[in-house]
Parts: structure tokens; sequence; C-alpha cells
């Protein structure tokens, strides 16, 4: 996979170089490269931004600079060897996908993640001040898959540290990047609920003792009990992630550890129990 992150602060992304991901770029999984918008202005003052049409507070950043640089891109991308080759470029047919990180956009969720991981090509646009003149994501919707993504309904300084967390989070999707593949099966999300606890040696620690089930040995009470937590703790924290559930997907024991939790299966939906609830079996 290919990613090129564009930035007016490229050593932001200096972290892209350790741990895992840092690991898969070095065995050549990932190709990343991060560019400096201010390379693609033409004054002195290597001007990003301006004030914004129709007044208002704070400035805006500049087209040209940002469609110089995403055709930069583009073409280094045209050139890279394909994906059968080490290195992977863009199929032919196959635009890259531009992901604009904005409050504004979709949110970035694993199912996201999932379907970013199987592209060849990723380009991340990091926007600062007020955000990226509109008539970018215009102009670039002729040459990219256009992605404006939301980390979150919260407002950061600059796309970076959004680009950052969907970068890891896409990246250890690619295959050969996680050592175990095993270990992204069972992860929060995968499976449209939250990961149960883990725990490690010791087996008391500070008065407090692993869970007995855990140190049984038997591998059907444990798949058991960390369904429970599973589905307790969605219950608990993500009321959300169990009215999404497909009723196809739980057994007798999840409806009625979820019936507990005060959640019922009515037809083909999840629902909070109570007297507004339609009838329907729980077990
Ligand atoms: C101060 S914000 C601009 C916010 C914009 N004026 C708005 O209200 O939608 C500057 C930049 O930070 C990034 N950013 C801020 N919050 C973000 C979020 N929740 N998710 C992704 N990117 C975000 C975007 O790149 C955005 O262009």
């Amino acid at each position: 996979m290919r990613i090129d992150v564009v930035s007016i602060f490229p050593e932001y992304l200096a972290a892209l170089d350790l741990s895992l991901i840092g690991k898969a770029r070095l065995q050549g999984l990932l190709e990343l490269s991060v560019e400096d918008l201010r390379r693609y202005t033409t004054d002195r003052h290597r001007t990003v931004d301006d004030t914004p049409y129709g007044g208002g507070a704070g400035m805006v950043m500049k087209p040209e600079p940002w469609a110089l640089a995403l055709e930069d891109v583009l073409e280094r991308g045209a050139a890279a060897p394909g994906p059968a080759a080490p290195g992977a470029g863009t199929p032919p047919g196959e635009r890259p996908v531009l992901v604009v990180p904005s409050p504004a956009g979709e949110v970035f969720t694993q199912a996201v993640a999932r379907e970013l991981a199987e592209r060849e090509h990723l380009v991340f646009a990091c926007g600062r001040y007020e955000g990226i003149d509109e008539r970018v994501v215009d102009w670039a919707r002729e040459r990219f898959e256009v992605r404006p993504m939301s980390l979150g309904d919260y407002v950061l300084n600059g796309g970076e540290v959004a680009v950052l967390a969907m970068v890891e989070a896409i990246g250890r999707l690619v295959p050969g990047v996680i050592g175990n593949p095993e270990s992204l099966v069972e992860e929060s999300h995968s499976d449209g609920l939250l990961e149960y606890p883990v725990y490690t040696k010791p087996a008391l620690w500070r008065d407090r003792p692993v869970p007995e089930v855990l140190l049984s040995g038997h591998h059907g009470r444990i798949a058991r009990w960390r369904r429970d937590l599973q589905l307790r703790r969605t219950a608990a924290r993500r009321p959300d992630l169990v009215a999404a559930l497909d009723p196809a997907a739980l057994d007798r024991a999840d409806r009625a550890v979820l019936a507990e939790a005060g959640w019922t299966v009515a037809g083909d939906r999840v629902l909070r129990a109570g007297p507004d609830a339609p009838a329907g079996p729980v077990a």
C-alpha cells in the first residue's frame, strides 16, 4: 500500500517511523511519504492561507498550493510500480482515495479502516486554520475518490493527529503488518461489540484475583464468559452498538445477557426493553 500525507507540519508525522507502522515501512509493506505543503507555494513568504470570503474569524487554506501538491502526489503514484511489485502504486482504473480530515466529515470507524486497508493508494490532506478552500474538494473529485473523514465529534487544531490515528488503524489491517493476524479477529469493533476485559500474570495482584474462569482451562466456559462480558460492556458503554446488532448473530445465551442489561429482540431489531418496546421473544 502507498500512503501520501500532505501537511504544513511534516514533522508531526514522525511518529509513523515508530513501532509496527515504522517496521512495516522498513519491510516495504507500507510505502509512506510526507510532503510539506509549503513546498508548493510560489511567494517569498510561502503563504498557504488567506482571509475568508464573506468575512468571519480565522484563515482559510489557499487552493493552489493544494492543487500543485496533489498533482505531484498523483504523478508520483502513477509512476510507482504496480501492486504486484514491491512498493505498490495505483492499479490502472482505480483512482486513489483522498482522505480529507474534517470535523464535518463522515465518522472514521473500524469498518471504514477495513475498507481503506483494501486500497492501493491513500492520500491524506491535513487541513489547518478554518480548513481548506472547498473548491479543492470539488476539483479533487475529478482525480480522486474523495472521503472527508472525522475522527469524532470534537474539533482539533489540524488534520495531523487525525491522520496519525487513521494511518495506524488502516495500516495495522494490511496483511503482514501485525505478526499474528488472530489478534485482529477478537478486537473491539471486529464483530460490532467491544472487547472483553483482559488480564495477565500474576493471578493475584494487590488483593485482586483474576476471574476464576480464566484459570479453569475450560475453553468453552472461557469463550462464553468473554462473550457475556463483551455484551454487558457494550450495553453499558455503547448502547448505539447494541441497537445496531444483527439478531441473527445472537444466540440464546447472548439474548439472555442482553435481556439482563435491558434489551430485547423484536423481529430483526434489538431494542431497549421497556413499556414502549414492542413485545418480542428475548431468548
Ligand atoms: C480548527 S479545524 C477547522 C474546523 C472547521 N472550521 C469546522 O468547524 O468544521 C482545522 C483542521 O483540523 C482538522 N480537524 C479538526 N477536527 C477534526 C476531527 N474531528 N476529525 C478530523 N480532522 C479534524 C481538519 O483537518 C480541519 O481542517
